[in-house]
C-alpha cells in the first residue's frame, strides 16, 4: 500500500514537472514572438524610408555603389561590422559569438532595365531603371534583421552572415561572391523573395527544386546572299533557320519524360533588309530553362545538333553561341534542402498565425541563390505583398510593379528568427 501511494505522488509531481516544463517552452515561444514582432513593429518607419530611397535611386547589376553605401552607413550606425567589397558592390555583416555554428542569410541589390509606370511619391528618380523584382525590399528586410540580431546578439548561439549581393539579373553576382570568400564557414542559407501572388503576412517555400536553370542561346545561319529573282545562285539561310526553329520545338514535345518541366523559348529573329534579297545570314536566339541543372546541359547539346543540322540539310553554317562565359556562368536550378525547408515551415507557423504558411510552387524563373546551394544546403522562399488595397497587385518585372511596404517588418522578423532558432538548434552539435 505504502509503496503504491509513493508511486502515486510520484506520478503526480512527474505531471506538475511535464506541465511546468511545456507551459515554459509554450511561454518562451509566445515571448520571443511577441518580442520580436513588436521590435520589426517598431523599426517600421525607418524600414520604410530605406527602402523608399533604395527605390527612388535603383542601380543596375554591379552598379549598386549607392545602394552599398546607404547599407554600409547603417550597418556603420548600428556597429555592426562587415567585409567591402566583394564582388565589387557587396557587403557581408557579421554578427554573434564569431564561432560555429555559422547561417547565412542573403539579399539581392540591384533594380532592372525597366522605366516605372506607377504615378506615386516615391517613384523611381532614374529613367529606364526600376526595383522591378523587389530587390530594394530584400535589401531593407535584411538590413531589419542585421538591427534585430544586433539588438539580441548576446543570446545568439553562434554567428550570423548577412550577404547583400549584387547582380542577380543575369549577372550571376552570387556566383561572384561565392569566389570572394562570402559564405565563410556558413553551413546553411536561406533566402527570401517577394510574391505577388500570396498575400501580405503568408509565407510559402517548398523542398526540392523550386526555380529553374536557366542559360540563353544565339544562334546565327551563313548562307549566301543574292538577288531574290535566282534563288539558285544563292544559299537562302532564313529557310535553314526556319526548319531548325520547327525543329527545336520537338525537342520538349517528342524528347522530354512529360512529368519533367522544360522551356525552350525563340525570342527573337533577325535578318535580311529588303523585299527582293536573299540576305547572307540570319540570326535568332532565345532561352532555355529545366527543373534540373544537368537535363539543361542535354538540352544545351541537343539545340547545338539540331541547328547545325538543319543547317547542314539547308547548305548553310550554324554558329550556336551558348553565352556561358566565366563571368556569367549558366544559373544552375534553385533546389532548396529538405530538411531546412521544414525549418522554414516550423520558424514561419511559430512566429505567425500556422495559416499564414503555405506549400511554395515551382516556377521557370531562375534565381541566382542557385549558386550558394551548390555549395552549401539552403532555401530560398516566397513572402507575400499582395495587397489590393494598396494596388500590390501587378507581377514581377511590370512596370507597374507596386509592394506592399507591410512585408518589410515581416521579412525582417522571419529573417531573424530562421537564424537565431537555427542556431539554438545547431549549437549542440557544433559543440561535439
Ligand atoms: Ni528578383
Amino acid at each position: 500500500m505504502g509503496t503504491f501511494l509513493y508511486l502515486i505522488l510520484f506520478q503526480i509531481l512527474l505531471s506538475l514537472l511535464v506541465c511546468f516544463d511545456s507551459s515554459q517552452s509554450t511561454f518562451d515561444r509566445q515571448t520571443y514572438r511577441e518580442h520580436l514582432l513588436s521590435s520589426s513593429q517598431r523599426d517600421k518607419d525607418w524600414l520604410i524610408t530605406i527602402r523608399r530611397q533604395i527605390h527612388e535611386n535603383p542601380e543596375l547589376r554591379f552598379e549598386e555603389h549607392n545602394t552599398s553605401a546607404l547599407i554600409r552607413s547603417e550597418l556603420d550606425k548600428l556597429a555592426i561590422s562587415y567585409t567591402y567589397p566583394l564582388a565589387k558592390t557587396g557587403i557581408v555583416a557579421q554578427i554573434g559569438s564569431g564561432s560555429p555554428p555559422v547561417v547565412a542569410l542573403r539579399a539581392d541589390m540591384d533594380a532592372l532595365p525597366l522605366q516605372e509606370l506607377v504615378e506615386w511619391e516615391h517613384k523611381s528618380k532614374v529613367d529606364g531603371k526600376m526595383h522591378g523584382c523587389g530587390h530594394d525590399a530584400h535589401t531593407t528586410m535584411l538590413l531589419g534583421a542585421a538591427k534585430l540580431l544586433n539588438e539580441r546578439k548576446h543570446l545568439l548561439k553562434g554567428t550570423v552572415r548577412l550577404l547583400f549581393q549584387p547582380a542577380e539579373e543575369g549577372g550571376a553576382g552570387a556566383s561572384h561572391m561565392i569566389k570572394d570568400g562570402a559564405l565563410g564557414d556558413a553551413e546553411a542559407i536561406f533566402g527570401m523573395h517577394v510574391n505577388y501572388k500570396i498575400p501580405t503576412g503568408t509565407i510559402a517555400s517548398l523542398s526540392g527544386p523550386v526555380f529553374a536553370a536557366a542559360s540563353r542561346f544565339h544562334v546565327k545561319i551563313e548562307g549566301k546572299g543574292g538577288h531574290a529573282a535566282v534563288p539558285h545562285n544563292a544559299v537562302d539561310p532564313l529557310l535553314a533557320a526556319s526548319f531548325a526553329i520547327l525543329a527545336l520545338q520537338q525537342l520538349i514535345s517528342r524528347e522530354l519524360d512529360p512529368l519533367q518541366s522544360q522551356v525552350l523559348s525563340i525570342t527573337y529573329v533577325r535578318g535580311g533588309t529588303t523585299l527582293n534579297v536573299i540576305p547572307p545570314y540570319f540570326e535568332f536566339g532565345g532561352t532555355l530553362r529545366s527543373l534540373t541543372t544537368e537535363s539543361l546541359h542535354q538540352l544545351q547539346r541537343r539545340l547545338k545538333e539540331v541547328v547545325e543540322g538543319q543547317a547542314a540539310v539547308h547548305r548553310c553554317h550554324a554558329h550556336v553561341d551558348m553565352y556561358e562565359k566565366e563571368d556569367v556562368p549558366l544559373y544552375p536550378a534553385t533546389v532548396n534542402d529538405e530538411k531546412l525547408n521544414l525549418h522554414v515551415e516550423r520558424v514561419s507557423r511559430l512566429l505567425f498565425n500556422p495559416e499564414n504558411f503555405k506549400m511554395g510552387q515551382k516556377v521557370m524563373a531562375a534565381e541566382d541563390f542557385s549558386f550558394y546551394q551548390e555549395v552549401i544546403p539552403g532555401v530560398m522562399l516566397d513572402i507575400g505583398i499582395r495587397n489590393e488595397n494598396v494596388g500590390a497587385i501587378h507581377s514581377l518585372h511590370s512596370p507597374y510593379f507596386f509592394l506592399d511596404e507591410d512585408v518589410l517588418s515581416i521579412g525582417a522578423s522571419l529573417h531573424t528568427a530562421l537564424a537565431e532558432i537555427y542556431l539554438n538548434e545547431h549549437q549542440q552539435s557544433a559543440a561535439q
